[in-house]
């Protein structure tokens, strides 16, 4: 089973605006670079997002953490009885730091890298360059995604039966008038999601990835860097109505979004029930140009 969202890579087009929204926009500190790859970390971890130059401004590989080596051969069998071809290779396990992997495919056509054993700086602590005071990780990992899906059947088998996540809860999405889906969200550990999966046909996989800082200030200076930028915001500040996050969406360098917020309440398996919801917001979160 899948303990949490490790790391992600990103296909980018233009490295020098993704460097510079990575670390003074997001507050992201830069770690090592590895076969061209720029590494981002947001935690003690040696790193957490890998930038791969000349990619397609999308997602290109996500990483899932597994608790260790019996965790990971169990995970691995359970793939391989599903017919799901699985790959080890420890030549890639060396290059992401992690202490053995296997990679397979999920049914949209994502490469994900099931791991363990990834390498920690903790002799090196985490300095934001634009001063976050820190992000909300450990047990629950990266953060989020959330992708979309041409086959949510399909997706959910292997996610959730395979992979073992469990699902949160469900948002109707409303969009335009007469157009609607539903918005599932998945879990693996507290985080309230760790995937979320649309299923809609979309031009990127990655609608947005999501930080969570550990303080609600964070949220304000990182909206008065980007104010003092003129970056404009995707959707404004506004709670959800199911993890409770307060925060807001910008546009990364790659046209895909980034959620940046603090104070999402955490599920706890043992008391948590699914709900539906009719609405993204309680309140804010106006996409821009639409109110
Ligand atoms: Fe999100």
């Amino acid at each position: 089973m899948i303990s949490s969202l490790g790391y992600i890579g990103v296909g980018v087009s233009d490295t020098a605006a993704w460097t510079t929204f990575a670390t003074q926009m997001i507050g992201l500190m830069p770690g090592e670079k590895v076969d061209g790859e720029l590494r981002f970390r947001n935690d003690q971890q040696a790193w957490r997002l890998a930038l791969i130059p000349g990619g397609k401004d999308d997602i290109a590989f996500a990483g899932y953490e597994v608790a260790g080596p019996a965790e990971l051969a169990a995970l691995r069998e359970r793939l391989a009885v599903a017919g799901i071809a699985c790959v080890a290779d420890k030549a890639l396990a060396a290059r992401r730091g992690v202490l053995d992997l296997f990679t397979c495919v999920d049914p949209d056509g994502l490469t994900l890298e099931i791991y363990y054993g990834a390498s920690e700086r903790t002799e090196a602590p985490f300095r934001s360059p634009a001063g976050v005071s820190g992000f909300v990780t450990g047990d629950q990992g990266f953060g989020h995604i959330v992708l979309a899906t041409r086959d949510i059947a399909a997706a959910r088998r292997f996610y959730l039966e395979l992979l073992g996540f469990r699902l949160s809860d469900i948002i109707r999405m409303q969009p335009a008038p007469g157009m609607s889906f539903e918005l599932e969200f998945f879990h693996c550990n507290p985080r309230h999601h760790t995937l979320a999966l649309a299923p809609v046909p979309a031009p990127k996989r990655l609608h947005h990835f999501m930080l969570q800082a550990a303080s609600f200030d964070d949220v304000g200076f990182a909206l008065e860097r980007l104010e003092a930028t003129n970056t404009p915001l995707t959707s404004s500040l506004g709670r959800h109505t199911n993890d409770h996050m307060v925060s807001f969406y910008c546009r990364t360098p790659s046209g895909f979004e980034v959620e940046f917020g603090h104070g999402a309440r955490v599920v706890d398996d043992t008391i948590w029930r699914v709900a539906r919801h009719d609405a993204p917001s309680i309140w804010g979160h106006h996409r821009a140009g639409r109110h």
